[in-house]
């Protein structure tokens, strides 16, 4: 079998390596991964940006489904032909988050799914939803628990409430359609007037351009006088206190991404006199992936693929994903 992993830091440095299969030990589950999903994270952790002091070799991504090829002695949740996804966080199963299972973050802590075949204990995986393919259903793991859990596991998004997104990227779009799929209106943000148009189609309700119009809250109030209920928040640094701005009194803003830096100066007064609420979001539990797996059968919801690559093209993925040009997710296809 054929695995990627990253010996040292760089783009250039992805390596494929081949090498005997793992067997699957007591309460384990031997994955044939049919398809992987980048997150922003992973570009990252390739870069040497996520964290310096990351054990190398390390095999990158979080994101995989694929089968199930065989189940190790004891295993209950699955039989062999199974179709799975692997969990963010290998040990969050269920409840609040715990330092510890912080731990057991794939393609990070630990190694990941950018590999033919993957060795994982049985409650780091679920099932699929039966309508999604592998390439959809690997779309899901990171971006679309994460926008799960900032609607509907930190926040309970309801029918007529506002939300905003930020850009048109993985986290985003998936947000944009489990807001609507609560009966939410969803207004957004982007760089490009093209990109609003295209996520207007998939129902966003209006739109303005961050690029050119910097202070965008401004937009989003005449839109929305009161103010948003909830915010799903990506940018970071450079888009904090226009979010604080656009947020409504008693609102929500789920803190999740670092588009635009890691630091800022923020009117931290606005976050008392908005009575407002932030919520630092990391992914999510299992219990969450689950919940959102059951939506999106009910809801025959489909994830938004921009562009899928070979298994061998891990390099161009990334650069692409670098370029920005992408709307929704890039998926690599295994050759099975
Ligand atoms: N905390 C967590 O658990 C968690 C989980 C997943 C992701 N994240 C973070 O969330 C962020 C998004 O991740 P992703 O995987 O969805 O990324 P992605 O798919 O690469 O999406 C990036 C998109 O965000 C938009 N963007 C870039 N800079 C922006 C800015 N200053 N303001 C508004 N939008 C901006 C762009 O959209 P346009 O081209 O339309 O402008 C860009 O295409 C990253 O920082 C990532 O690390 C965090």
């Amino acid at each position: 079998m054929k695995l990627i992993e990253l010996p040292r830091f760089g783009l250039d440095a992805l390596t494929v390596r081949e090498c005997d299969p793992p067997k699957p030990g007591p309460g384990e589950v031997l994955v044939r991964v049919h398809a992987n999903s980048l997150n922003f994270r992973d570009l990252r952790v390739v870069q040497g940006l996520y964290d310096r002091k990351m054990h190398l070799p390390r095999i990158p991504l979080s994101d995989g489904a694929g089968e199930v090829a065989e189940a190790g002695p004891g295993v209950t949740r699955f039989k062999t032909g199974d179709r799975v996804a692997a969990i963010f966080f290998q040990t969050w199963l269920t409840g609040p988050p715990h330092a510890g299972y912080f731990a057991s973050a794939l393609g990070g802590a630990i190694d990941g799914m950018l590999s033919e075949y993957v060795v994982l204990h049985e409650d780091g995986l679920v099932h699929i939803p039966g309508r999604l393919t592998y390439e959809e259903a690997a779309t899901l793991p990171c971006a679309a628990v994460t926008a799960w859990n900032a609607l509907h596991g930190s926040a309970h998004v309801k029918a007529g409430e506002t939300v905003l997104i930020q850009g048109t990227g993985g986290v985003s779009l998936f947000a944009l359609q489990f807001a609507q799929m609560a009966g939410a209106q969803v207004i957004g943000t982007s760089s490009s007037d093209d990109k609003l148009a295209r996520a207007q189609t998939l129902g966003l309700a209006n739109g303005v351009n961050y690029r050119q119009h910097p202070d965008w809250s401004r937009a989003v109030k005449q839109m929305v006088p009161d103010g948003v209920d909830h915010i799903v928040e990506v940018g970071g640094a450079g888009t904090f206190a226009q979010s604080l701005r656009a947020i409504r009194v008693g609102g929500h803003i789920a803190m999740i991404g670092i588009l635009s830096g890691v630091s800022a100066d923020i009117p931290t007064a606005l976050i008392l006199q908005k009575a407002a609420r932030v919520t630092g979001i990391y992914v999510g539990s299992r219990a969450m992936f689950e919940d959102m797996n059951r939506a999106i059968d009910l809801h025959h919801l489909k994830p938004v693929i921009d562009r899928v690559f070979g298994f061998g093209e891990i390099r161009e993925a990334l650069e692409y994903m670098e370029s920005g040009a992408h709307f929704g997710k890039i998926v690599i296809r295994h050759a099975v």
